[in-house]
């Protein structure tokens, strides 16, 4: 829950994390996710609001999104929106979650039209080009698992607690890329991506060396692993960013975090197209949270883009349907 300014300043921004409880699990599950919701909604309403010092006499509309995601959580942040909005007057603007992924770097820096932006998150791996303000077309997109995904299961082979993409990352940095794990996609005439191949070549690694018993050491098997996720981000999105005419760079979503992709990215973008501008936002604000759904719903006011209280959730919202 957040209250933004124009949609670009953060008065507050409360995220209830729910790390704890899927970890007892090994990853989301959906009931969990849901009841985890109910109980915290309320309080992270309150809070946004005194954090923010206002009341909602003095708050212009009410966002929310209403997909993709999971339809018990969707729900839950759609009915607490609309009550709200219902009962102060205000009217409910309805928000996708992966353009709020795009918008949290609008919380940083003004945007600047056409752009491209990488969504890399635990559900989503695309290339998104905009020609403007609240226009999205994908031109390249995962083909089977999310970035973030791979990141997930690879760790939990290795007996990492769910979400590992942090912790992956971390164990990268002391590690050497010694295990030339496949590049998918990589020499295709196409911007999409793969990784469940990539995933196969680790767990298969892995098992065998365990079955032989041998020691593979972690921090390479981390290294070479984020060294191929990243040398295919870098080399698709370079490529999309050669073939439209755009100014600046977005990376979102979770997997936004991550320092090897960030400086992997950096890196490129200054070698081969020193004029496109790159835009990460701050790592608070690439996982999910509720300012970024206000940064994006300020274009959607903008445009009198306004939801009938009959807005539903929609699990599987693509950009298409905005
Ligand atoms: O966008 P997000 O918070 O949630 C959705 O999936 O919508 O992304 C979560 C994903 C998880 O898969 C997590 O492992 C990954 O982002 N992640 C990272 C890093 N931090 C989070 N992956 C790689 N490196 C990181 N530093
Ligand atoms: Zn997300």
């Amino acid at each position: 829950m957040a209250v933004i300014l124009n949609g670009e300043t953060v008065l507050s921004n409360i995220v209830a994390s729910q790390i704890k409880s899927h970890q007892r699990f090994g990853g989301v599950v959906p009931e969990v996710a849901s009841r985890h919701h109910v109980e915290q909604i309320t309080l992270c309403l309150e809070e946004a609001l005194a954090e923010a010092e206002v009341t909602p006499d003095q708050l212009q509309a009410v966002a929310v999104t209403y997909g993709p995601g999971l339809v018990g959580a969707l729900l839950i942040g759609l009915s607490a929106a609309k009550a709200f909005a219902w009962a102060h007057g205000l009217p409910l603007i309805p928000v996708n979650h992966m353009a709020g992924h795009i918008y949290a770097a609008r919380l940083v820096q003004p945007l600047e039209f056409p752009l491209m932006a990488l969504l890399v998150s635990g559900g989503h791996t695309e290339l998104v080009y905009m020609a403007e303000d609240g226009s999205y077309e994908i031109i390249g997109e995962t083909r089977d698992d999310a970035a973030g995904e791979a990141y997930d299961k690879v760790g939990r082979v290795l007996g990492l607690p769910y979400p590992s993409g942090k912790e992956l990352d971390q164990l990268a940095h002391q590690g050497k890329d010694v295990y030339d794990f496949p590049r998918a996609m990589l020499k295709e005439d196409n911007l999409d991506f793969s990784f469940s191949g990539l995933k196969s070549a680790f767990i298969n690694l892995v098992h065998n060396a365990e079955q032989r018993g041998e020691e593979l050491d972690t921090a390479d098997l981390a290294a070479s692993f984020q060294a191929s996720v990243v040398e295919v981000l870098v080399t698709k999105t370079i490529r999309a960013c050669q073939a439209y005419p755009v100014k600046q760079l977005v990376i979102a979503g979770g997997v936004a975090a991550n320092q090897g992709l960030r400086k992997g990215m950096e890196q490129a973008l200054a070698a081969e197209l020193p004029d496109v501008k790159l835009v990460i936002p701050p790592l608070k604000l690439c996982g999910d949270n509720a300012a970024m759904i206000g940064a994006a719903a300020h274009v959607e006011l903008a445009k009198q883009h306004v939801a009938a209280m009959d807005l539903n959730a929609i699990p599987s919202l693509a950009f298409q349907h905005i």
